[in-house]
């Protein structure tokens, strides 16, 4: 591999992991990796997180969503912005990577611009959302939504599971939710969105590439399916009486997994399953679960749920239970940019990596950009293609290739400019 012209003193592998790792320390939970949105380890990592990106130079703010925006001026008032970035919230018992990679790495190549003193035609700005994962309410991606203008006032009123509102979330917080609307970039003076992140998934691996770039994000829906039947003795209701809404939730998740296998390009989970009020000796009434159903084709996903739909009216007729199915999360497949896209390849090109196209199965906050803003990703391998799991794990040397193949192009496209 070519080496970058540069003295890269900032801009390492080990450096990058070394920041990675002290953010990973801070948690929610003592025993593992939880940082869900607007809580205090989120809060605590504004912090952080804000500290360095003071450190390289970058003027910081939280705006009213919890993002942190860290902002570098243009060498001339008037000049475009070209907009980096990730997400620092995570999964419970997640891994460091996800998110936080993209948002320190962006730090890293900023910083090292910084120590360069390079002027650029351009202003960056180094977003670390706080709303990706969508764990704590059912909505998500408001941060990044908010600055790409497609941010909707409803997700305020999402509740968690202690009843606190999302606008109650911010103010706790300390951001202002009614300045929401303020946040968006005007997309005649923002060039793109611009994130980095682990793959989450085995491809690269497989072909023994550090690096890949991203061609799109698959298309999301998430919903929230609740079955009622009748609760009962365990003892003495007899079986064939029964109207036992968690078994009517087994055969419903059955059909769930038998609908996304009949297509290589469909996926769909159910993650999270509850019975209220549910006891050993006591028939399940009412079960709430989560369903998570994804493709590179809308049209596929749409069908899917459909299908999804058909399959828990039938059941329900079956085994004398209602169901019903709320839509909490939609989001058409995005595809990325091709003037960007072409930019990142000549810089994969100029350090010897193969310019290897995939798309994305995992979301991201690249997404609320689609329709508005311009989007590209650069994908890290990452080890067995693992995510969402305190063993995810990518090499200080992939995740400096592609900070590296990051910095080159953002010279690249000042020179150009
Ligand atoms: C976030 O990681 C998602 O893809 O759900
Ligand atoms: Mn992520
Ligand atoms: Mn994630």
């Amino acid at each position: 591999m070519k080496q970058s012209p540069l003295d890269h003193s900032v801009l390492t592998g080990a450096a990058i992991a070394a920041r990675i790792d002290d953010l990973a320390t801070i948690s929610d939970d003592p025993e593992c990796l939880t940082r869900l949105t607007l809580r205090l380890a989120h809060r605590k990592a504004v912090a952080r997180v804000g500290a360095w990106m003071r450190e390289a130079g970058l003027e910081v703010r939280i705006d009213s969503l919890g993002t942190v925006v860290g902002r570098r001026e243009a060498d001339r008032p008037d000049a475009p912005t070209l907009l980096l970035g990730s997400h620092i919230d995570t999964v419970r018992d997640a891994g460091r990577y996800d998110g936080n990679y993209g948002v320190i790495a962006a730090i890293s190549v900023v910083d090292e611009l910084y120590r360069q003193e390079v002027q650029l035609p351009f202003a960056i700005e180094v977003l670390a959302f706080g709303d990706e994962e969508g764990v704590r309410f059912a909505s998500t991606l408001t941060g990044s939504r908010a600055v790409a203008g497609t941010f909707d006032a409803a997700a305020l009123d999402d509740v968690d599971i202690t009843g606190m509102t999302r606008g109650e979330a911010l103010l706790g917080f300390g951001a202002d939710p009614q300045l929401a609307r303020s946040e968006a970039r005007d997309p005649a003076k923002t060039i793109g969105y611009v994130e980095l992140h682990i793959e989450q998934g085995p491809i690269l691996e497989a072909r023994k590439l550090p690096i890949g770039l991203v061609t799109a994000i698959n298309g999301g829906t998430r919903a929230d399916i609740t079955i009622r039947g009748e609760s009962g003795h365990a003892g003495t209701l007899p079986m064939n009486m029964r109207r036992d809404a968690l078994v009517a939730a087994a055969e419903i998740m059955l059909a769930i997994e038998a609908i996304a296998r009949g297509n290589d390009a469909l996926v769909a989970t159910v993650g999270r399953i509850e019975v209220p009020r549910g006891a050993t000796n006591t028939v399940p009434g009412s079960v709430r679960m989560s369903l998570d159903v994804r493709s590179s084709d809308d049209a596929l996903r749409i069908d899917a749920l459909r299908a999804i739909g058909e399959a828990m009216a039938r059941i329900a007729e079956s085994r004398r239970v209602t169901t019903t199915m709320d839509i909490t999360y939609e989001m058409p497949a995005t595809v990325c940019d091709p003037r960007l896209m072409a930019g990142l390849e000549a810089s994969f090109n100029r350090f010897g990596h193969a310019p290897f196209h995939l798309s994305s199965g995992a979301g991201h906050d690249a997404m609320a950009f689609r329709g508005a803003i311009p989007c590209a990703m650069v994908f890290t391998r990452c080890r067995g293609g693992l995510s969402h799991h305190p063993d995810e794990y990518a090499s200080p040397e992939d995740m400096e290739a592609a900070a590296l193949v990051l910095h080159d192009f953002i010279l690249s496209l000042g020179a150009a400019a």
